[in-house]
This record gives structure tokens, C-alpha cells and sequence, in this order.
């Protein structure tokens, strides 16, 4: 028997579980930090594993899926699915309105404009507020039950009477006995691109689009892998439902889904007249690459349900409803020829040069093709007519050659074996998929480097444009990203169409970037797959650089997130003698090496709690590296001598500060002796 205590906090964990769920999934407005609901999930997940006997199917923790099905089940949907007419231009919308005015005999009517969400339709049926079952549309009389999958899915309410009042306050009205809602499952573009990047540097062929990812994901039979995917849900509309108490709209329906819990796209707008319609659509058609999931159209249909009984169906398309479609996102073109970029790593990046079409209102020119293997997966061929998409993504893609327009003259794509950019030899590590020209001083790589070094997230100099940093390089004033701390106003005077006060606002910004947190510095370093995350991980766990530059595959191994691939690049960076030198240089240039991490507990270092001032020239060292090792071992470094100083650390032509130190009595230690501070912890007798 379980304790009623426990089945008290097991029902109110999993109440306010599923409440911050549909806080964030569904209206997009958390009240709780991502870590606080992990404690709650925590707490649940550890009742749950005591008392076995009370996990339910709708448990918030029952989102992580099951192993593995043998096949899919066989639904059959009561209501079929239906499917929609299209229409494209303003004309066939109208054609579209003056039929139903016609039809239903009245003038006017609201309709609702919804956004065509661009994923794989389900319908989902909820016994006594319980998520019962899910089903793919399949040929929209016959689906398949992906219910585990579903249940991982954060956006499907699992239990529609979690609240006993909706956030607006309002009591939730009497749930159904049995009811269907229809929506479709998307998969972010964001979440895409990230898996995409993922599978690319894994060296895995990358997903083609959104859509079939996303369909791909739910037709899963072992539900975990759905659950590891960024799966959203939209619902729009009304299957069956049995036991009464819906709303007789799509506007108060669709209101009301959102009170039980359901995510409901925003951009749904009531409509009174085929004009409002259609600044609706002007309005996406524009909006809708702000998006994080894919719009393919928007979706018309007639507010009243009575009214919609009326319309009717033909075949499978109702009269009361209609998709807009936005402009086709595909063209075919010609694949004149395949170029080579290099990028900021060195990776040799492979790109289409298209003749040039237009694509929903762009023309594209390029497209990316992201690596050798790609290009053979997808067998294109330089002098293929190609389909291009510019479907939300913001770089055109090409999505495969059109087999039967061959001619024969088409040539296979072979990466070269030297770097495009410097002449040099080329590499392929065994297992990546990605070419790397491997020199350092490749001037391709370097420019690249250079835009990454003042680039934002990084010593973010502002005003320091590509233009800027391509004439730098031209001028031969910077020809590594350290040179840009010993520029002077002269030199940059000296670049065209440069003026006295561009001069100094670049000067200033050059001059900010030296106090850039720690994890900036090292991201800005460029190595190969060292992202702002790793860069701050890394920062926060050494707190040095000098320390980051030192340490060995196996220290870094041991940092939660960097993996062995991660741990070989730093070290192999900071091998390189040239890299080493930079950053010798950027210290001396006084840029930060030294950060005190916040967490890390300093008062067990040497110098904890000892303040020491530096005066004069030291010869193995700069004051800022010198200050820097200061901080390291737990010292503070000031600028001028107090009572409080420890010790006043002297070098060559000290100035008044050892007067100062004299008339306080603060005892003073040479370059020497200070060496062995460092070196001991401990202050040699003096
Ligand atoms: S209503 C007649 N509303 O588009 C009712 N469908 O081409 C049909 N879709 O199978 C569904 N967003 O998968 C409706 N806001 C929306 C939609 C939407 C996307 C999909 C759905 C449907 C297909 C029809």
C-alpha cells in the first residue's frame, strides 16, 4: 500500500508538471526556470521509481518512450481525414468566397485564416480527458497508431483535466466523454539545422527537409529515438466528439483547445471579407522565415460549424475550407559548376553555382552542399538541372538532380587534393567528412579567422567589417589576430577612405575587446570545434588560458561535454608554435588570459586573500601576464600601494610606487624572488 502523503505529492507533482508543460509549449510564456522544473521532474521521476505500482501512461516522466515495437497497428479513423483545395492567386480565392456565398445563401460570414503548418497530419483521440490514442493520417481512412510516440511528444496534452481552471480563470468546462483533435506534427527548423550540423561533423549523410524528418521521427518504432527529437505539435481541428460541450466555430473551438491545454498556433486571425483575407496572407507571406517551423500556405476556412454542415464535402476536399499556397519554394536550374570556399577552420567547403532563377521571390545564385559525401549521396553532377529550395532555411539547398535531363556531358565532382586559397596540400581525417587545409597560414583561412576574432560572442570589435579586415590584410598590417592590438591610428589612417573619427571609434573598439570574458577570448582563438558552449565550459572549469593551452587530452576529456574530438583539436591547436606565439602575443597586448571563475572556490590558493602591486619592467614577463599569474593563485592585483599591499613586486625602473611601499613599509620582492612566489605558493625570506 502506498502512503496517501505520497499519492498526495505524486498527484500534485504531475499536476504542476503538466501545468509548466503547457506554460511553456503551449503558451510560450514559462513561470519557472528550466532548472526548477527539472527538480520537480527529478522529485516525480524518484516517487516513481519507489512506488512502481502508481507510474500512470500520462505521467509527465512517461514522455522518455519505450524500447522497441514490433510494427504499427493498423487505425482506422471514424471521420475520415480530409484534404484540402488549393488555390493561388487572389482570383481563385475570390472564385472560392462568391461560391460559398452563393452556396449558403447569405453575403456575409466570418472565416478563419490559420497558417498551413508544413508537417504530417494526426489525430489524437482523449478518453475522460485522457490522451487514449494517437494515429498518422496515413490515407486519411487508414492510419497507423504511433501512440507511444505520440506521448513523447511535449506539446500533446497527456490529460486534459490537469487544471481545474484554465489560465484565464475560467473553470474548465465539462470534458467529453470521448473526443478527436486533429494537428500536425513539425519538426523546428532550428532543432533541424542542429541535427543536421550534428550528423554532418559525425560524418552522417544530413536530413533533406523538416517535413520528412518529422515524419520520419514519429514513424519510429523504437519511441525513444522520438522522444531524443524536438517534436511540435499544432492542433486545428475538430475530428468527432462524443458526450457534447465543444463550441459551434473554428474560432471558439479553436479557443477553446487552448484552455484544455492544446498548443494552437498564434497566427490565426478572424476574418470578415476576402480583403482581410488577403492581407493576412500578404502579411505571412512576408512574416512567415521568422518562424521556427515550416508554412507552406494558409489555410481559409468558414466559421460556423452549422454553415460548414452545410457546405459540404466532394470527394475528399470540403467547400468550406481552402489552402492558399505561398509561392513554390522549388525551382530547377542548371549546376554550372561546384566551387570551393574555405572556411575559418581550414574545412574546405563545397558550394553549387547555379544559373541563377528565381526562388519565391529571391533569386539564388548559390547554394551550400555542404560536404564531398553529400554531393555523392545525392549524386549531383556539375552540369545537372537541379531542384533548389529555399524553404525557410535561410541558404538556398539543393535538393537533388533531375535524373532524366541528362545528357551525358554532366562530369562528376571530385574534391581537389591542394587548398584552392594557398596552393598547399589538403587532408581528410579518417572518420570526418569534412576536407581541411591544414596550413595556418593560408590566407583564405586567415581572413576567415580574422572575421571570427572580432566577430560578436567573440572580442566583438565593433566597426570591424569584412571591408575593413580584407584591407588590413591587404596593407599587410595584420597577419595574425594578435597584430590587431599593436595597430596604431597612424597605420589605420593610412587605409583608404579611412577618417580621423572612424580611426578612433575602431581604435576604442579595439581597445574594448581586451576585457573580454575569458570564454570569449578562447572562442575568438577559432580552434576547430571549440563553439561559444565548449569555449565557456572550458573557461569556467580552467579559468586560464595559459592553463587551457597546457593541459592534456585526458584533463580535458574529463570536462563534462567535451569529447575526445574536441580534447585532440585543443591540444593540437596549441602544439602548433604559431598559435602559441599568438597568444604570447595577445597577453602581452594585455588581453585577457586570467578570469577568476565565480563558482571555483579560491580560498584555498596560495595567494588567497593577499593583494600584490607590480611596478616596473619584468624580463620573462608583462605587467598584465605578470598580474594574471597573480590572479590565478588566488591574489588580487592593484594598482597602487596601500597598507593593505602584501607585496610590492619591483622591475626594471621602478617608479614612485616603491617610495610609497617604502614609506608603508610594505615588503618588496624582485623578479626573482616573485618567480618563486609563483612557482612555490610561498614568499622567499627577503
Ligand atoms: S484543416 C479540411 N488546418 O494540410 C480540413 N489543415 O492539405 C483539413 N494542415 O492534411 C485540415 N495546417 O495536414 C488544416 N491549419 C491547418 C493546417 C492543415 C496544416 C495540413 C493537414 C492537412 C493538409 C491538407
Amino acid at each position: 500500500m502506498v502512503d496517501s502523503t505520497v499519492l498526495q505529492r505524486l498527484e500534485q507533482l504531475r499536476k504542476e508538471l503538466h501545468y509548466h508543460n503547457y506554460r511553456y509549449h503551449v503558451l510560450d510564456s514559462p513561470v519557472i526556470s528550466d532548472a526548477q522544473y527539472d527538480a520537480l521532474m527529478r522529485e516525480l521521476r524518484e516517487m516513481e521509481a519507489r512506488h512502481p505500482e502508481v507510474v500512470t501512461p500520462d505521467s509527465p516522466t512517461q514522455r522518455v518512450g519505450a524500447a522497441p515495437a514490433e510494427g504499427f497497428a493498423e487505425v482506422e479513423h471514424p471521420v475520415p481525414l480530409l484534404s484540402l483545395a488549393n488555390v493561388f492567386n487572389d482570383e481563385e480565392l475570390l472564385a472560392w468566397y462568391r461560391r460559398v456565398q452563393q452556396l449558403l445563401g447569405v453575403n456575409t460570414f466570418n472565416l478563419v485564416c490559420e497558417l498551413k503548418i508544413d508537417g504530417l497530419a494526426v489525430a489524437l483521440t482523449y478518453e475522460n480527458g485522457r490522451f487514449f490514442r494517437g494515429a498518422t493520417r496515413g490515407d486519411g481512412v487508414r492510419g497507423e497508431d504511433v501512440t507511444p510516440n505520440l506521448r513523447t511528444v511535449r506539446g500533446v496534452p497527456l490529460d486534459v483535466t490537469a487544471f481545474t481552471e484554465t489560465p484565464s480563470g475560467n473553470p474548465i468546462h465539462r470534458i467529453p466523454a470521448r473526443f478527436e483533435v486533429r494537428g500536425e506534427i513539425y519538426f523546428p527548423k532550428s532543432g533541424f539545422q542542429k541535427l543536421n550540423e550534428e550528423r554532418i561533423a559525425a560524418g552522417e549523410p544530413p536530413y533533406a527537409n523538416p517535413r520528412n524528418t518529422a515524419a520520419g521521427s514519429l514513424r519510429q518504432l523504437d519511441s525513444r529515438v522520438t522522444a531524443s527529437r524536438p517534436l511540435g505539435l499544432f492542433v486545428y481541428s475538430l475530428g468527432y466528439v462524443e458526450g457534447g460541450g465543444f463550441p459551434d466555430t473554428q474560432w471558439g473551438f479553436l479557443h477553446h483547445l487552448r484552455e484544455l491545454g492544446f498548443p494552437v498556433n498564434v497566427g490565426r486571425s478572424l476574418c470578415s471579407t476576402p480583403d482581410e483575407v488577403r492581407s493576412y496572407f500578404q502579411r505571412w507571406t512576408a512574416d512567415k522565415e521568422g518562424l521556427d517551423y515550416g508554412v507552406d500556405g494558409i489555410v481559409v476556412k468558414v466559421d460556423r460549424f452549422d454553415y460548414q454542415q452545410h457546405l459540404g464535402v466532394v470527394g475528399r476536399e470540403p467547400r468550406w475550407a481552402v489552402a492558399y499556397k505561398f509561392p513554390a519554394t522549388q525551382q530547377v536550374t542548371r549546376l554550372i559548376n561546384i566551387g570551393i570556399n574555405v572556411g575559418r577552420t581550414g574545412t574546405l567547403n563545397p558550394y553549387a553555382i547555379l544559373e541563377p532563377v528565381n526562388v519565391a521571390g529571391a533569386t539564388v545564385k548559390m547554394a551550400t552542399l555542404h560536404n564531398e559525401d553529400d554531393i555523392r549521396r545525392k549524386d549531383l553532377r556539375i552540369g545537372d538541372w537541379v531542384v533548389v529550395e529555399r524553404a525557410g532555411e535561410v541558404i538556398p539547398q539543393v535538393v537533388a538532380p533531375v535524373v532524366s535531363r541528362r545528357t551525358g556531358e554532366e562530369r562528376e565532382f571530385r574534391m581537389p587534393d591542394r587548398c584552392p586559397a594557398c596552393g598547399q596540400p589538403v587532408e581528410r581525417p579518417p572518420g570526418e567528412a569534412m576536407t581541411y587545409c591544414v596550413n595556418t597560414a593560408c590566407p583564405a583561412q586567415f581572413a576567415r579567422l580574422l572575421m571570427h576574432f572580432v566577430s560578436k560572442g567573440a572580442m566583438d570589435v565593433e566597426g570591424m567589417g569584412e571591408k575593413l579586415a580584407l584591407a588590413l590584410i591587404d596593407a599587410g598590417l595584420v597577419k595574425d589576430v594578435a597584430d590587431v592590438y599593436s595597430l596604431t591610428r597612424e597605420q589605420v589612417l593610412t587605409l583608404e577612405r579611412m577618417g580621423e573619427k572612424s580611426a578612433d571609434n575602431l581604435m576604442n573598439a579595439i581597445a574594448a575587446g581586451k576585457s573580454r570574458p575569458l570564454a570569449n577570448v578562447l572562442l575568438a582563438l577559432g580552434i576547430r570545434h571549440v563553439g561559444y558552449e565548449t569555449a565557456a565550459a572550458l573557461a569556467r572549469h580552467f579559468g586560464s588560458l595559459y592553463k587551457i593551452r597546457d593541459a592534456t587530452e585526458e584533463e580535458l576529456g574529463e570536462i563534462p561535454g567535451i569529447g575526445p574530438k574536441i580534447a585532440e583539436s585543443i591540444v593540437s591547436h596549441f602544439k602548433q608554435e604559431g598559435n602559441r606565439r599568438v597568444l604570447d602575443k595577445l597577453a602581452q597586448a594585455g588581453v585577457r588570459m586570467v578570469e577568476e571563475a565565480a563558482p571555483k572556490d579560491t580560498r584555498s590558493l596560495p595567494l588567497a586573500g593577499m593583494q600584490l602591486v607590480v611596478t616596473g619592467r619584468l624580463s620573462s614577463m608583462s605587467r598584465s601576464q605578470a598580474e594574471d599569474r597573480i590572479k590565478e593563485l588566488g591574489g588580487s592585483a592593484g594598482s597602487s600601494v596601500t597598507k593593505k599591499t602584501a607585496y610590492l613586486v619591483v622591475g626594471e625602473d621602478p617608479g614612485s610606487k616603491l617610495d610609497q611601499a617604502e614609506k608603508l613599509g610594505v615588503p618588496t620582492l624582485n623578479e626573482e624572488q616573485f618567480l618563486k612566489l609563483l612557482e612555490n605558493g610561498v614568499a622567499p625570506e627577503s
